[in-house]
Parts: C-alpha cells; structure tokens; sequence
C-alpha cells in the first residue's frame, strides 16, 4: 500500500509569535504544490499555535502542538488538553518526543494514555520512540523501542485507517549531526513495521506511517528517504529556517 509521505518540523521552543508569522508567509506559497503529494506539518509552541492554525488553514499545511495532557479539563495547573488544541485549529499533535520522556519523567504509559486521547480527539498523534547511545551500543535498541512501541499499541483499537504516526528517533542523532545510517534507520523503522504487523495486522502496518527523526539535513534526506519503510522525517533544527525545510519537504514528494 502506497502511503502519503509526511514531513514535520518541530520547532521544539523556539519562535516568537511574529517570527511564527514571517516564517509561515514564507513557508505556505513555497510548499503549495508539494503538500498535493506530502502531508507538511507544523508542530508549533502554544503561544503561536493559533497564528501557524490559522494561516495554516487555507493551506494543505498541517498544524500541530508539540505535546499536550490527557484529560479535557479541570486542576492540571500548566497543562493544555487536547479539545484546546483543536480549539485554536490543531489538527496534530507530538506525544512522547524524548525531551519529554527525559526531561519532563513521561513514561511509556503516559504516552500511551495521550496517544489513545489524541485519537479519541480527533488529532493525528506523532509518536516518537528510540534508544539512547549507551542502549545502542549494549545492543538494547529493540528492547528499548519495541517496550515504547507496545505499550502504545496495546492501549489502542483499531488502527487500519493510520490513526496515528509514529516517529523513530534515536537519541543520540537528536541535534546532534550524527545522523542514523540510512540502513539504520529503515532497520528500527522496519522492525517497528512488523510489530505493528503481529499485534495489529498487516493492513494496520501498512497504513501506520513511520518516519525517522534526528539531524535531518537537506544533504542526508535522499538516502533515508530512498527506505521502503521511511515514510518522511521530524524534523528539529534544519526545520527553524524556511529554506532548509522546503528542501526536506520536496525531498519527500
Ligand atoms: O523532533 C525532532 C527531533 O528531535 C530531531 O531534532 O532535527 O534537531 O536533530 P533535530
């Protein structure tokens, strides 16, 4: 089954309100035709969501949020729920990026309960899962990533219609220019593909897009890209300048 490629900045905590603005008038002309064939999404701060939500709107572009809690209101003091997110016109959402799992202590089962939330909502949630360099090296990234992979799965229902998306990011590429090999990373994206595959079906594989996040670069995408079960990446850093980003997004058409 051909799926749709996705490409998706996340621009992590960056970006006033106004530079929000700037980069979206920039951004929306320039990837009208490839968003016919790419889904381009834009995971935003909240404090600019509602402005990258709205300019969005008219477009193909998809705005997302960068994460979110997994009830719809009441004494979370700090928190946004997902029917905000929609209410300022998000259509996505990450859930569990490792900034979070490592930063803010959220757990696979966290993860779990916001990605069958965000589906519940009507949001499309990224996924992220991935090792650590020192997982990696003890030869524990499938133990790692198939734990993180499971734990979602087995909370939700169906998902033969690509409820969701997930996101292979191992940790040590994350800003830091060491990005996976090509190889590497359709070998966890491939791996994630049949255990999608064994708990959920074949048509659930199939439809479940994959991406690969971590130090993506203009120079690197063609070649993970060229992966049978890459789907498109997530997208830091090369994601903050509007030029870099529309070469990643074409990449992916
Ligand atoms: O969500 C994006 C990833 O953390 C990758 O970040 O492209 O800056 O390495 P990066």
């Amino acid at each position: 089954m051909a799926r749709r490629p996705m490409m998706a900045a996340n621009w992590k905590m960056n970006k006033l309100v106004r530079e929000a603005e700037e980069y979206m008038a920039r951004l929306l002309p320039r990837v009208e035709d490839s968003a016919e064939e790419v889904d381009v999404g834009v995971f935003a701060p909240f404090t600019c969501l509602k402005e990258v939500a709205r300019m969005a709107e008219t477009s193909r572009v998809i705005a997302g949020a960068q994460n979110f809690y997994p009830e719809d209101s009441g004494a979370y003091t700090g928190e946004v729920s997902a029917p905000m997110l929609k209410d300022v016109g998000a259509e996505a959402v990450i859930v569990g990026h490792s900034e979070r799992r490592e930063l803010f202590c959220e757990t696979d089962g966290l993860v779990a309960r916001k990605t069958a939330r965000a589906i519940d909502s009507g949001l499309l949630p990224v996924v992220c899962v991935g090792e650590t360099k020192e997982e990696r090296d003890a030869g524990e990234m499938w133990d790692k990533v198939s734990g993180q992979v499971r734990e979602v799965l087995e909370r939700l229902g169906d998902i033969s219609g690509g409820e969701l998306v997930f996101a292979y990011e191992p940790i040590w590429a994350i800003g830091t220019g060491d990005v996976a090999s090509p190889e590497d990373a359709q070998d966890a994206i491939g791996r994630i593909r049949e255990l999608i595959a064994g708990i959920k079906g074949r048509e659930a594989a199939d439809a479940v897009r994959i991406l690969y996040g971590g130090s993506i670069k203009p120079d690197n995408i063609e070649d993970i890209m060229a992966q049978p079960d890459v789907d498109g990446g997530l997208v830091g850093g090369a994601s903050l300048e509007v030029d870099s980003f529309v070469a990643l997004v074409e990449a992916a058409r």
